[in-house]
């Protein structure tokens, strides 16, 4: 079974107790009889105990999605909250409408991960106006001042694994260099998928630039190699043009960059149904079919971000608003949302090789057994 919400919220509540005491940029705690006041960022102060609070998800295009929902139902639910959780299933309007919706509910907290980051300032604005409190959460907002606070995964550092893991992966099941790869980047309306490129590239490019790897595709840039949507079928599609234009006859494909495991799945097929050799791929979220892949020795790495962590973090800062106290925050600098640097609480993510998968899944049973079957 799953660690139980309450234990994960006290934990939660715990790690951001200290972290506040030695965040030196914060702005400390104000009076705490104030029930109408804003912190410095604009927070409501106070929220009411049984206060509603709006969950907007985007599409269930990686299993962390679909657990959040779970998640945030039970865990809000257990706080004493009364959650409204939602996908946005058929797309950008889609979720702007059930903010509004949310907003017309008298929501005291709006929690979003974003479709298109840049398409929500109108909605977010109009729920700050109420004294709504605005959290971004996995996805960063942008091109809004409407934005209380991001709560993710450190994404570029998600990069940086990744980059590290191709090359370590290389090294180990292909041998010396150089090698061949290919690049296959998120979805660019996601405000995630750059950081998470240009993590993996301050990584590869300079072995890009001293011949150690090659792009035989030739597609480098972040527009060539993103995937719409995040969508299997078109890094499936990308890569069986990648695979029949520049990998004929025995030119090997020895790697590749994968945001995801969804899209490394779907490059795998590409590349079975081409008749090549399993390259070393790399992936992220740790889903239950690319766990298995890693442990049978196909997949070579995935990235672990505990949903379970980043929700109990996320109720933990709401259950803070509740007690007169702010979102704690441990990050001021990285997140630019192109008009302001929106305060950030990051997690770190871990990367899970054949090596440590069992080392690191010991205490997550969400993913049920380890092994194929
Ligand atoms: C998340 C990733 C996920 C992707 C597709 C991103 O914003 O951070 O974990 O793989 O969305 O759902």
């Amino acid at each position: 079974m799953r660690k139980t919400l309450p234990g994960l919220i006290a934990l939660a509540a715990a790690s951001t107790l200290a972290l506040t005491a030695c965040s030196s940029d914060r702005v400390d705690n104000p009076a705490t009889d104030s029930t109408t006041g804003s912190t410095a960022s604009g927070t409501e102060l106070c929220i009411p105990e049984g206060s509603t609070i709006g969950v907007s998800l985007p599409q269930k295009t990686s299993e962390n999605w679909v657990l959040a929902e779970q998640l945030f139902n039970d865990g809000l639910t257990a706080a004493g909250f009364e959650p409204i959780v939602q996908f946005g299933n058929s797309g950008v309007t889609e979720q702007q409408n059930q903010i509004d919706a949310m907003v017309e509910a008298g929501a005291k907290v709006i929690v979003v991960g974003a479709i298109d980051g840049s398409q929500l300032g109108t909605q977010l604005e109009a729920a700050k106006a109420t004294g709504a409190t605005v959290i971004a959460y996995d996805r960063l907002v942008k091109n809004t001042e409407a934005v209380d606070a991001y709560i993710a995964f450190d994404n570029y550092q998600v990069g940086v694994l990744q980059g590290t893991a191709l090359l370590e992966g290389l090294a180990e099941r292909v041998g010396d260099g150089p090698y061949n790869i290919e690049l296959i980047a998120g979805s660019s309306d996601d405000a995630n998928a750059m950081p998470f490129f240009e993590g993996a590239m301050s990584i590869l490019q300079p072995k890009i630039d001293d011949g150690t790897l090659t792009v035989v595709s030739g597609q480098t840039t972040f527009e060539q190699v993103a995937t719409q949507g995040w969508k299997a079928e078109n890094a499936q599609k990308r890569m069986d043009t990648v695979l029949s234009g520049f990998y004929a006859g025995d030119v090997a494909l020895d790697g590749i960059l994968s945001p995801n495991d969804t899209l490394a799945r779907a490059a795998l097929v590409a590349v079975a149904q081409a008749g090549k050799v399993t390259p070393v791929i790399t992936g992220q979220d740790s889903e239950v079919e690319s766990v298995k892949s890693i442990v049978a020795g196909e997949q070579y790495s995935t990235i672990y971000k505990d949903t379970r962590e980043l929700v109990a973090q996320t109720i933990a800062s709401i259950v803070e608003l509740q007690n007169c106290g702010e979102i704690p925050i441990n990050d001021t600098e990285q997140y630019d949302n192109g008009v302001k640097i929106v305060p950030a609480f990051l997690l770190t993510p871990k990367i899970v090789t054949q090596a440590n998968a069992a080392e690191v899944y010991a205490n997550d049973d969400t993913l049920g057994p380890l092994t194929a079957g």
